[in-house]
């Protein structure tokens, strides 16, 4: 680094708590390595829905910084994960975002693998070749709730405790029980964590969102964490109905902040994502009791937050493209017998957030041109309005603390 750019450390040692981060975090190609080595090649990361592997050979591949996986399910109806790299020379074996294969076929030398990454066959090799020896370099993956997450860590760092807080929430949902309506991919021209910065306030909602205003509440209880940890009369109740009619909705913040659980009411009458506030779909995915149960919002820093409704389900999910770009994979669920044009209109089911997506990617864009320019200072944040980006942004600097570790630190 140059003496201009000062170095990660003494950036976030001089940090200033309820301000924005200093221009090098969202524009350094240093910093933005860094955040793949300490933040996105350690935690667990949500990959997909799982029933979007609908059968076997079905799979799905992600790029995450350097990295290139495959996902896939087996004749035995397991998911796994597994470096997209052949045992051979390397070459990347599937090269499609999705598909469906019989067999993993390396399309260099054909060298073939099983679904379980074995390696089954490798032509004109040397007598004394072991295939054994050149199966697929597996990928840690879990699954809870219906959500696939998966880890590049040599050893992942603990995902019992979300699976075990996170499960209750999600069992209601029956993600067993879905399929995938709809899903889009969008490249926003910002960096990560400005996509979820934007994220974790609804201060930008107003001015930004008229389609979700209809039925997201600006209050920011539902998208913050409240500085003094309180919880409103209202809300409390909410979570109180719910929980007694066999949906968990007490809000949560899981270790280090890392994840949120909170079943929240929409606004006023609302009941779903639409335009009019009612149902998207008639056949709800799901035994959530009644219909204003509000969403299941689940984050799960870096990579996802989520909605799930009585209706319906929404995942997101965030991938970095470089320092100045990402990606936002948007999965709308439906239930599995649902049909397209008899039980949910497409367009209703999908318009408020492809809209919002669009407007976020507005913000977003516009925000990283802004903290780009020699002149950008950090601004502070509205303790009460931007409880939630205090969270963030806490949660990352602490975590990029905890990575690098005190030694390093001090070595540097
Ligand atoms: Fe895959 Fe040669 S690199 S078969
Ligand atoms: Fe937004």
């Amino acid at each position: 680094m140059t003496a201009t750019q000062p170095n990660i450390h003494d950036l976030l040692a001089r940090r200033r708590p309820g301000h924005a981060l200093e221009q090098p975090f969202y524009t350094s190609a240093e910093i933005y390595q860094l955040d793949l080595e300490n933040i996105w090649y350690r935690e667990w990361l949500y990959a997909i829905p799982a029933c979007q592997l609908a059968r076997a050979g079905s799979y799905v591949t992600l790029k995450i910084g350097d990295y290139n996986v495959i996902i896939v399910k087996g004749r035995d109806g397991e998911i796994r994960g597994f470096h997209n790299s052949c045992r051979h020379r390397g070459s990347i074996v599937c090269k499609a975002r999705e598909g469906q294969v019989a067999k993993l076929v390396c399309p260099y030398h054909s060298w073939t693998y099983d679904l379980d990454g074995r390696l089954v066959w490798a032509d004109k090799m040397n007598a004394d070749f072991d295939p054994s020896q050149h199966g697929l370099r597996s990928v840690h993956l879990r699954e809870v709730g219906g959500l696939v997450y998966i880890c590049l860590a040599g050893n992942p760092p603990n995902f019992e405790t979300f699976a075990q807080k996170a499960a209750p929430y999600l069992d209601v949902h029956d993600l067993g029980d879905a399929k995938v309506a709809y899903t889009s991919s969008i490249i926003e021209k910002g960096n990560w964590k400005l996509v979820w910065e934007n994220n974790r306030e609804c201060y930008h909602c107003s001015a930004n969102h008229p389609s979700l205003c209809r039925s997201f509440p600006l209050d920011p209880e539902m998208s913050g964490i409240m500085p003094d940890g309180s919880v409103s009369e209202k809300l409390q109740a909410h979570f109180d109905r719910c929980t007694a009619a066999g949906a968990p909705a007490q809000f949560y913040l899981g270790e280090h902040g890392q994840f949120r659980l909170t079943r929240a009411p929409l606004e006023g009458d609302a009941v779903s994502y639409t335009m009019d506030g009612k149902v998207a779909v008639q056949k709800n995915l799901g035994r959530v009791p009644f219909a204003d149960a509000g969403p299941l919002m689940v984050f799960h820093y870096p990579t996802t937050w989520n909605h799930f409704l009585p209706d319906h389900s929404l995942t997101f999910r965030v991938m970095p493209i470089s320092p100045t770009e990402t990606e936002v994979t948007t999965t709308w669920l439906v239930h599995k017998d649902a049909v397209e044009g008899v039980d949910y209109d497409l367009k209703r089911l999908t318009e408020v957030w492809i809209a919002t997506n669009d407007e976020d990617r507005e913000v977003v864009e516009t925000n990283q041109l802004g903290v780009s320019t020699p002149a950008f200072v950090p601004g502070p944040y509205s303790d009460y309005w931007e409880s939630g980006v205090i969270q963030f942004v806490d949660w990352y600097a602490d975590a990029m603390e905890r990575a690098l570790g005190p030694s390093r630190m001090a070595a540097e």
